[in-house]
């Protein structure tokens, strides 16, 4: 995937096209209009995309597009605008299976968030598998919503919550991960790639451990989807989380791929509309999937914003990204840790997207302060993975995120306001 990094030049503009042949980042800009616009009196340096990412006009477009032509309840209508957005919701989730090479369309439920997606697979598979002294085997860099509603699911069943443990590196250790596999373990919960430490964990290799046990897999995919090539029957998972508005696509909506024959032996997650097939006051009969889980009026709108994000991806190209994120991350990773004082939090060998440091005798949130006055927008804090912090002995880092649109010269900025915070603090 990568290629030798290219080292500034006298024009920060050209080097950022060059990064990777046939990318051109200044055009990917033109895309994002929320880009273009001073903060604090600075161009606006946007490197929080692991919180959210931003929107190309694009998607944009397509929301209007669907409310000004669309819009009407699906799957529910005989009429003509019923049927026209259930054909816009359905052809969504046909873009969606092709993204992460589904098997079928109906292994794709669409959701508000890799957060549902997990408590669905929590709160159904989870109940139903799981009793006393049984084992849910997670790892120590895990967001909390991938922690959180196993631990509910734990004290309620009486079973126990086992956290594979990571190196100092932030890397997890496949040798002592196998070793917590065992008779008990039920389901195994694991991210793709890490939001506080950036990495990327070895899946393929994590699902072939836990099928020879027949214990299923789900992965939490919110980190990984907008940076690299997901490909869900290679890596042979059996859950797949993630969110739409971390891949350029709207808030609200998020997709659980399951495994068909998994799927359809759970029990269902929410009541509603559309999640039946009858119902008498005796007893009711479930929808086929993938409309078992999907109650209620769902998010259209979401849903036909989520294809135009994935389209727009697939048009520049996700190998493309990949690679051009990969340079973008090398170079900041040298540029930062080059500076005095500044240590990374999470060092793996396999990263994407994320670069988290903390700073001799300075609180992240003031560093996020006084990078903000230059228009700079990181996350500080413990990005929802309070476990991680403790591994590292911190509180909170600062995080730079990134996504395609961000360019060498952005990076350039971001030390220069480092090197800032540094002369206020110093
Ligand atoms: N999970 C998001 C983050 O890492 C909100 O910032």
């Amino acid at each position: 995937m990568s290629t030798a990094i290219k080292l500034p030049s006298d024009s920060a503009k050209v080097a950022a096209r060059d990064l990777v042949a046939g990318f051109d980042v200044e055009r990917v800009r033109s895309d994002f209009p929320i880009l273009h616009q001073r903060v604090n009196g600075h161009q606006l340096v946007y490197l929080d995309n692991a919180a959210t990412s931003q929107k190309p006009k694009a998607v944009i477009d397509a929301i209007v597009r669907y409310y000004e032509h669309d819009n009407a309840n699906i799957h529910r209508g005989v009429h003509y605008l019923s049927q026209r957005a259930t054909e816009e919701f359905e052809s969504a989730r046909k873009v969606v299976q092709s993204f992460i090479n589904a098997a079928e369309p109906r292994e794709i439920i669409f959701v508000r968030s890799a957060t549902e997606a997990i408590n669905l697979v929590a709160q159904t598979y989870g109940r139903q598998h799981l009793g006393i002294g049984d084992e849910v085997l997670i790892t120590a860099m895990e967001h909390h919503y991938n922690i959180v509603p196993w631990q509910l699911l734990c004290e309620e069943k009486q079973a126990k919550l086992q956290v594979a443990p990571i190196n100092d590196r932030g890397e997890l250790i496949p040798a002592e991960f196998e070793r917590l596999l065992n008779s008990r373990t039920r389901i195994v919960a694991l991210g793709h790639v890490s939001n506080a430490l950036g990495t990327i964990n070895p899946i393929k290799q994590i699902t072939a451990m836990a099928h020879a046990r027949n214990i299923p897999v789900l992965v939490d995919g919110a980190q990984a989807a907008p940076h690299v090539r997901i490909d869900v029957q290679q890596l042979d998972c059996d859950f797949y989380a993630f969110s739409g508005h971390k891949i350029y696509g709207p808030t609200g909506i998020g997709v659980l791929y399951g495994k068909a024959a998994v799927l359809e032996a759970m029990p269902p997650y929410q009541g509603g509309g559309d999640m039946i097939s009858s119902v008498t006051f005796e007893k009711t009969t479930y929808n086929k999937l993938p409309h078992k889980f999907e109650a209620g009026t769902p998010d259209m709108s979401g849903a036909v914003g989520l294809r135009a994000a994935i389209e727009y991806l697939n048009r520049v190209g996700i190998e493309n990204v990949a690679e051009y994120e990969h340079e973008l991350l090398t170079y900041a990773t040298q540029k930062v840790s080059a500076i005095p004082g500044v240590r990374l939090i999470g060092t793996a060998k396999e990263k994407a997207g994320v670069l988290s440091f903390i700073m001799d005798g300075v609180h992240p949130h003031d560093i996020g302060t006084i990078l903000d006055q230059e228009g700079i927008a990181i996350r500080t804090g413990h990005h929802c993975a309070q476990p991680v912090m403790q591994r590292f002995g911190v509180d909170a880092t600062a995080r730079a995120s990134f996504a395609l649109y961000n360019t060498k010269e952005e990076v350039d900025v971001l030390v220069r306001g480092i090197q800032k915070v540094q002369e206020v603090f110093g």
